[in-house]
């Protein structure tokens, strides 16, 4: 299995990082099999499986079950997940967190923003964590881009730089100018991974549902499908029901 040292060395060769979101186990065994780098347990299971509104509904319960689900299908991968909205506030909070998303099979967790007392608390403890800067959907008031402008872009590259000096697994990059993106990569030594950063990022994430397309919805503007599960399914369920009825 892949961890920290061969993503920063991967970086330093050039070579892309690719990471999906899965959630279950039958989809984490297909994560698996196509040799996919990192998979992250994202609290964008709020969306994709409970069909909320926001990312931020989803509870640490929730974020468990679906991390060991992932373990029992991709038991040989990498896996990060979620720290969800509210779990990292406190030092104390985000370490007996971490720890249940770690006894449930995650490698590392990530954490939105810069909640600095608590990412220093889990280093401490040598918990391995990954980043979330620019838009950060836990708290966003709008999906709009961000760190268009030159001062929002300065805090994204400082606040980078704090996250590198406690040497994370990886920092995301969500929805910033592709400039921006490069910018931080070059400025950093922890591995980039971005979500609408340019391609210039170390590596990419994107949301499985939306690289397998299993929904009626728009994509978001970052987003690339790369098969149609949604017709396919629909399609399956038809020639099913078509069956029953046949008899
Ligand atoms: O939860 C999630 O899917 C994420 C990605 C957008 C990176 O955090």
């Amino acid at each position: 299995m892949l961890g920290k040292n061969d993503f920063y060395s991967m970086k330093k060769n050039g070579e892309a990082i690719s990471m999906v979101t899965v959630y279950d186990s039958a989809f984490a065994r297909m994560a698996e099999a196509a040799k996919i780098d990192m998979l992250l347990v994202g609290d964008s299971a709020a969306n994709t499986m409970l069909g909320m509104d926001r990312t931020a509904g989803i509870s640490m319960e929730a974020m468990c079950l679906f991390t060991s689900a992932v373990k029992r299908g991709a038991p040989n991968s990498y896996i990060v997940s979620d720290m969800p909205y509210g779990s990292d506030t406190e030092p104390e909070l985000a370490l007996q967190n971490a720890t249940k998303l770690l006894e449930a099979g995650a490698h590392a967790v990530k954490i939105e923003g810069l909640p600095l007392k608590s990412l220093e608390a889990l280093r401490e403890k040598k918990i391995e964590i990954v980043g979330h800067l620019g838009l950060l959907p836990q708290t966003a008031k709008s999906f709009k881009q961000v760190g268009k402008n030159e001062e929002e872009a300065e805090k994204i590259i400082e606040q980078a730089k704090i996250l590198d000096s406690l040497e994370p697994c990886a920092v995301v990059l969500e929805h910033i100018p592709d400039t921006l993106g490069e910018k931080v990569s070059r400025a950093i030594n922890a591995p980039t991974i971005g979500i609408g950063a340019g391609r210039q990022t170390d590596g990419q994430v994107l949301v499985m549902h939306d690289i397998l397309l299993m929904h009626p919805f728009k994509l978001p503007p970052f987003a690339k499908n790369f098969a149609n599960f949604w017709e396919a399914g629909v399609n399956a369920f038809r020639d099913y029901k078509n069956w029953v009825c046949e008899k």
